[in-house]
């Protein structure tokens, strides 16, 4: 049975739609690194790095899906508000350690969509511990 011609139409036209978000220039970079942490050890750099630099930092890992419209639009939205937030790769006098650990304590951050792609983010409670502990160490070194 041959399909009608407006179904066919609103086909075609919604291809062409699919097909030519894919043109709309979405950012999706790595400025330099500016100022990291002085970090109390490479343990504590690994688990921000786990849990957080996909969004908070400037060494994001934009994985294939973040090429694809619309999805690449929310994820660089994300990792622009993300980074205005906290920048791991652009640390200011700003920057709190109370306001982070409240964030990782309420299991808010990482945030769960990322938890759902990302098993690796998720860290498990000694981990979490161990990563405010050194997180605190850090933010202290820093003369925060
Ligand atoms: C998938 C991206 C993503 C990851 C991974 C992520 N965040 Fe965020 N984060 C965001 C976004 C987007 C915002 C800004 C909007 C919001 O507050 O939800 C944010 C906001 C924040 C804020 C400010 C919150 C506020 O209320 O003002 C803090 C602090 C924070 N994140 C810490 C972290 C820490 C620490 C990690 C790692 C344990 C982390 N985030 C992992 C995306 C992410």
């Amino acid at each position: 049975m041959k399909a009608p011609r407006w179904r066919k139409k609103i086909l075609i036209t919604a291809a062409a739609i699919a097909l030519g978000i894919q043109f709309i220039p979405v950012p999706r970079d790595n400025p330099p690194i500016v100022k990291e942490l002085v970090w109390d050890s490479p343990k504590t750099r690994s688990f921000a790095q786990r849990a957080c630099f996909d969004c908070h930092s400037n060494q994001v890992r934009w994985p294939w899906y973040s090429h694809v419209a619309p999805v690449s639009w929310m994820i660089s939205k994300d990792v622009r508000d993300a980074r205005e937030m906290l920048n791991f790769s652009a640390i200011t006098s700003d920057d709190d350690f109370d306001f982070v650990a409240k964030r990782i304590n309420k299991a808010v951050m990482p945030p769960k969509k990322y938890l759902a792609l990302h098993a690796e983010a998720n860290l498990t409670d000694s981990e979490k511990t161990a990563f405010l502990a050194g997180l605190k160490k850090s933010f202290e070194l820093s003369g925060l």
